[in-house]
């Protein structure tokens, strides 16, 4: 009798490969299928022995697989995906179960979830964290689609997840794009949070002039302490790395222009749609894309001839107040992304469990960190909490470090370093605990050029002015 797989995948660039190695070191045999088919012999001719099977057609693949079927897509996102849908449909039968674990736009997943439904098949979009070492060893799953979908092969997500104090990081979010939107509000925070730490990487550089190599000893030892994350691990590793070539360090030898696939883009995108303020994470954005214009930024360069000055405060307390200064934004930028993920929730009646969208980013992908456990436990105490910054723990924090924030982000102005995103930050929390804002005269201009009315502070009910006397 023909050999039988327990789950199919499709695509074999590394992110699919390290996927297909994880089940099966787990105790799941995988069937292989990708689009140029060279790539499934090569992959089986180096995984002899392992119980994977591969298919030269889409047909055949389909065949090697137990029924109801489970098959992963982890193709490009965008149109790669609905390519393969279209492919792989007309061999399916009612029942089986399609997952995709690219970075879909949640939008795409909604669209595709009613399609393939309509069909007869259950379609699960999930996002998937933690790079090509996390697909491997062990990445963070942001699960969404049918209840009873799930039920099927949520126990598999959860044992090849990575694992925090025992527990998987992998959760149904519910349904159809539930788990992608989770994963793009993900990357949200991911491009700011690296952005909070370039910014202030470039502080310690130019105000303070420390070498890479002193910074990183900075974000080193910064990882030991309530700042810890794999993102500052990372940038201390990056920052005592040297060009072989040069000898130079090699962060200094990479040019200046970020790159973007769009997820952060989306982020900032949804908020607008949904009408949430997300200015650390729409600056993050922003400055990618600033970057990016590297000949129009040495033409202006040269034109302006502006020369940064120093800091010529203590050093030592402007890198406390830098830690200070990166903890609080980290706060706001949090913050946001979980204002996001409540206001999606009620959009998209996806009841979304945030303390456990916390709780999935503790292990295996790019933003964990040790202080997401204190995000859980804010929700715990209080899962209607209206903002993060509002949870004793965090407004602890906040107010214990404003005055170094503010002195990071006054020195930054005064010596004309650019902080997008600490500033942002900085904003967004001192917009937020302001009981007054100038909203008052915008009203009034309003109301003065087009008769869009006005609320008043001392009687309910809508107000017009003549303003031309
Ligand atoms: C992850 C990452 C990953 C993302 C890359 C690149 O969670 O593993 O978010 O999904 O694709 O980080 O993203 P950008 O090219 O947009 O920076």
């Amino acid at each position: 009798m023909k050999e039988t797989f327990d789950i199919g995948l499709i695509g074999l660039a590394v992110m699919g490969e390290n996927l297909a190695l994880n089940l099966e070191r787990n105790g799941y045999s995988v069937a292989l299928y990708n689009r140029s088919t060279a790539k499934v012999d090569q992959f089986l001719a180096k995984a002899q022995g392992q119980h994977f099977g591969g298919a030269h057609s889409v047909k055949e693949f389909v065949s090697l697989l137990q029924t109801p079927r489970q098959i992963i897509i982890m193709v490009k996102a965008g149109q790669p995906v609905d390519d393969m849908l279209n492919q792989l449909t007309p061999h399916l039968s009612q029942g089986d179960i399609v997952m995709d674990c690219g970075n879909s736009f949640f939008e795409d997943t909604r669209r595709r979830s009613r399609d393939l439904a309509a069909q007869g098949f259950r379609f699960l979009g999930i996002g998937v964290s933690g790079g090509e070492e996390g697909a491997l060893k062990g990445p963070s799953l942001m699960i969404g689609g049918p209840e009873d979908a799930y039920a099927e092969v949520g126990e598999m997500f959860k044992t090849i997840s990575a694992h925090v104090q025992g527990k998987a990081c992998a959760f149904h979010f519910g349904p159809d794009g539930a788990g992608h939107y989770v994963k793009t509000v993900h990357n949200g925070i991911e491009y700011a949070d690296m952005q909070l730490i370039a910014e202030t990487y470039h502080l310690m550089k130019e105000a303070l002039g420390l070498s890479a190599e002193e910074t990183g000893a900075i974000f080193r030892t910064w990882n030991h302490g309530e700042l810890e994350s794999y993102l500052i691990e990372i940038t201390g590793d990056i920052l005592k790395r040297r060009d072989p070539e040069t000898g130079r360090p090699l962060v200094e030898m990479i040019l200046d222009k970020a790159a973007q696939k769009g997820t952060g883009k989306w982020t900032s995108q949804s908020a607008l749609e949904l009408g949430v303020p997300t200015p650390t994470i729409t600056e993050a954005v922003f400055a990618r894309l600033m970057s990016s214009l590297k000949a129009e930024r040495l033409e202006a360069s040269e034109r302006f001839g502006i020369q940064n000055l120093p800091y010529a405060g203590d050093k030592q307390v402007f890198i406390q107040a830098l830690h200070d200064a990166l903890y609080s934004s980290k706060i706001c930028c949090y913050a946001q992304g979980f204002d996001l993920l409540k206001a999606a929730s009620r959009e998209y009646s996806w009841d979304l469990n945030l303390g456990e969208a916390a709780s999935v980013w503790r292990g295996g992908c790019i933003i964990r960190a040790q202080f997401l456990n204190r995000i859980t436990e804010a929700y715990d105490r209080d899962p209607n909490l209206p903002n993060l910054m509002l949870d004793p723990y965090f407004l602890a924090i906040l107010k214990k470090s404003l005055s170094s924030w503010r002195l990071v982000l006054s020195t930054a102005k005064s010596l004309g370093i650019p902080t997008p995103s600490l500033s942002a930050s900085l904003d967004y929390f001192d917009s937020y605990r302001q009981a007054v804002l100038p909203a008052n005269l915008l009203q009034a201009q309003r109301d003065y050029f087009g008769a869009h009315t006005y609320e008043r502070i001392d009687k309910p009910g809508s107000f017009h002015t003549e303003w031309l006397e």
